[in-house]
């Protein structure tokens, strides 16, 4: 990311007055029956640009030292300048330093560019929710031609040693 925009960005946590972004969570995520559901249980990390909230993401406590990243989202007109990677190593730093030994985030099938995105920032495939995008969403998804039908899970440790 160009320092300029770096410069820009604050990410914090959500506070309790702050409002939900739906927009962007929508984004990642169209169910709003799902995000309702993870959401009581998770904490919101907003991305601020100039003081305006232009990116998102969320982390849920998956137990057995595992933070779950359930939805992350950059506005669309801002996405491919380097932020979603700049959100997801601030995801990393923040469940390690709050005492978690793993990272996990689970995409559609069908979305290649957030495959390809989630490898590169060192997660690995380590599992297959078989249909899951079938029997839980009341509508069909398809990207590119493509139809999302299953979870595919990525996770990466967060060695203790590399806490800040
Ligand atoms: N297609 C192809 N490549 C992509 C795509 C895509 N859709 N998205 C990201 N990439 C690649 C880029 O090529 C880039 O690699 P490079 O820098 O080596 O060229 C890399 O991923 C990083 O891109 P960033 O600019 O850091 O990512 P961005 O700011 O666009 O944020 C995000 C990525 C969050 C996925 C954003 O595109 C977005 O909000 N998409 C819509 C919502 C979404 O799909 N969220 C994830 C769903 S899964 C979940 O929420 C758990």
């Amino acid at each position: 990311m160009v320092p300029e925009l770096k410069n820009r960005l604050h990410v914090r946590k959500a506070e309790s007055t702050d409002p939900i972004p739906y927009d962007l969570l929508l984004l990642a995520d169209p169910s709003m029956t799902a995000i309702e559901k993870y959401l009581p249980a998770s904490e919101i990390y907003v991305c601020e640009l100039d003081e305006v909230c232009i990116g998102v993401y969320v982390l849920y406590p998956a137990g057995n030292g595992i933070a779950e990243i359930k939805n992350i989202a950059v506005k669309d007109e801002l996405q491919g300048k380097g932020i979603g990677k700049h959100l997801l190593a601030d995801a990393c730093t923040r469940a390690k330093n709050a005492g978690y030994d793993r990272i996990i985030i689970g995409t559609g099938n069908s979305s290649i560019g957030q495959l390809f995105l989630y490898q590169q920032q060192g997660f690995e495939i380590f599992g297959m929710k078989m249909n899951f995008f079938m029997e839980n969403y009341d509508e069909p998804i398809f990207e590119d031609g493509i139809q999302c039908k299953h979870m595919i899970m990525l996770g990466k440790d967060l060695p203790a040693g590399s806490r800040e």
